[in-house]
């Protein structure tokens, strides 16, 4: 498989081995690019794994970008993305957030999954980017962030973190 490796939206948290990815220049990054602006300049098929840890929330068009993840993956690529938990619900209060996200959202582009079949397959909705999902779970990632704000709600420590696989044949 390729060796070509993203850390996409990497701000400061730079990846050894990963092309560092993001809008904003700054030391370490390899790559500046707005992720809003398609297509990724990355060929088909060509990437082998991607990271998106708490980028996707800030973006205009998720959907079109999960899409143009399964572009540029190889076949069982691995897609690694940490989101906000949604019952946080950042977006009222996080100017740069746009977008929450339910567990299901990830589902509906897993073609075996019945979130997918039953809810979406319905409506007649079937894209052709399709994922298997390896992992989808709620994590408590956030309490390296908000351990010292004991004024704040536990809540906030929670974070969403799905690992999944394209899929492209
Ligand atoms: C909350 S930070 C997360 C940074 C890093 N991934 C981490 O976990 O430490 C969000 C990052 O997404 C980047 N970002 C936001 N919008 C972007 C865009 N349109 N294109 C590329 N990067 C973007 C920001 O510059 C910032 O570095």
């Amino acid at each position: 498989m390729s060796e070509i490796r993203l850390n996409l939206g990497c701000g400061k948290t730079k990846l050894k081995g990963f092309v560092n990815v993001d809008c904003e220049k700054g030391a370490g990054i390899d790559k500046v690019w707005d992720l809003n602006t398609f297509p990724y300049p990355w060929e088909e098929g060509s990437v082998s794994e991607i990271v998106m840890d708490n980028v996707l929330e800030h973006l205009d068009k998720p959907k079109r970008v999960i899409e143009e993840l399964w572009r540029i993956s190889a076949d069982g690529a691995r897609i690694r993305i940490m989101i906000p938990w949604h019952k946080k619900m950042t977006t009222l209060w996080v100017p740069e957030h746009k977008t929450e996200f339910a567990p299901e959202w990830f589902r509906t582009f897993d073609h075996r999954d019945e979130w997918h079949v039953s809810a979406y397959g319905r409506h007649g909705y079937s894209p052709k980017e399709n994922f298997r999902i390896v992992s989808l779970r709620r994590t408590r990632r956030g309490e390296r962030i908000f351990r010292k704000m004991p004024m704040v709600t536990r809540m906030l420590i929670y974070e969403i973190e799905v690992v999944m696989e394209a899929v492209k044949d």
